[in-house]
């Protein structure tokens, strides 16, 4: 038997950095997504198989390389089931990595959601999201759990460390995400470090950020619940000056976001961890193109997407 899964890459619409010291963030899944394929093999070895990075075995000999998450999230699941077996793992995913899109942890939660269905074990999306940051923590050293959790859910989610994940009851039918990539390389793990020196060196100058990053977010759940989607745009852009005096922002980062912001979106930010990767912009649908050709060529790539509602999906049995 095989069993295949998905999950959805996402973008983080407010809170990020500030959800790595408990403050709320929310996140949306996107309409593009990380499939993986996992069947049993005779030998007692994980054969990693990706369309994007290659081949690697873990087992005996384990480097710790860029498919070695893919098998932590898998063993998580082996362990949990408490029966030792092969597997050989295909991995194929349409969400650039390492761009703010939660690439690494779409392919997780897809990996633990197959393996899972392939031994018989029955997790909820909050068990999913557990497992699948066992592999985060590999990626990224001290991951708030954001990523794996939005992917596991779809839609938009409400999320604090330590709480329950909640779904917000909003409609985006009307909304476009537009992302343009920096074409900047970054460590996640890195930038949440640096972020985390900052707030050491200078905490009567950075908490009142995390308190306002706090307010900010209860303020955009409000709007998203509304449909208000102007104030949406604005509190992101406020966001992103506070992000910008966290110092993860750069000149390249600015470019795009003002760009978006002057064609017509209803607000732009850094997504993710900043430093380079994706920003951010918010659009009415029949704005989304006249964004896109502002930020065609300044951007390395250009992602429009709807929010998705689909998390983990069962994509085929045999
Ligand atoms: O890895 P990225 O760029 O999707 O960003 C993760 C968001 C952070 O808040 C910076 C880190 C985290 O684990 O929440």
């Amino acid at each position: 038997m095989r069993v295949r899964a998905s999950a959805p890459g996402k973008a983080i619409l407010v809170g990020e950095h500030f959800v790595v010291e408990g403050s709320p963030a929310i996140a949306v899944a996107l309409d593009v997504r990380a499939h993986v394929t996992v069947e049993r093999i005779e030998e007692n070895i994980v054969k990693v198989i990706s369309r994007e990075l290659g081949e690697a075995t873990y087992g005996e000999h384990e480097e710790e390389d860029r498919l070695y998450p893919v098998y932590i999230a898998a063993r998580e699941v082996v362990q949990r089931s408490g029966e030792p077996t092969g597997l050989k793992i295909t991995v194929e995913s349409d969400i650039p990595p390492g761009a703010g899109m939660g690439s690494s942890a779409a392919v997780a939660v897809a990996t633990v959601a197959a393996t899972a269905k392939l031994l018989g074990l029955t997790l909820t999306p909050d068990e999913v999201a557990q497992s699948a940051l066992a592999a985060e923590v590999v990626v990224h050293g001290k991951p708030s759990g954001i990523d794996p959790t939005v992917s596991s859910y779809g839609g938009a989610i409400l999320f604090k460390k330590g709480d329950k994940p909640k779904r917000i009851n909003a409609d985006f039918d009307q909304i476009r995400l537009v992302l343009a990539d920096s074409g900047i390389q970054r460590s996640t793990g890195k930038l949440v470090s640096k972020v985390l020196e900052t707030k050491k060196k200078f905490p009567g100058i950075l908490e009142p950020l995390y308190r306002s990053a706090t307010e900010l977010v209860e303020k955009t759940r409000e709007a998203l619940e509304n449909g208000d989607f102007a104030t949406v745009g604005e509190l992101m852009n406020i966001n992103h000056g506070l992000l910008s005096a966290l110092g993860v922002s750069n000149a390249k980062l600015e470019e795009l976001v003002y760009a978006a912001r002057e064609a017509g979106a209803l607000g732009s930010k850094i997504t993710g961890a900043g430093g380079g990767g994706m920003v951010l912009a918010l659009c009415w649908k029949e704005d989304a193109e006249s964004v896109c050709q502002r930020l065609r060529g300044l951007a390395a790539r250009i992602i429009v997407t709807p929010v998705s509602d689909k998390g983990i999906a069962y994509t085929l049995e045999n």
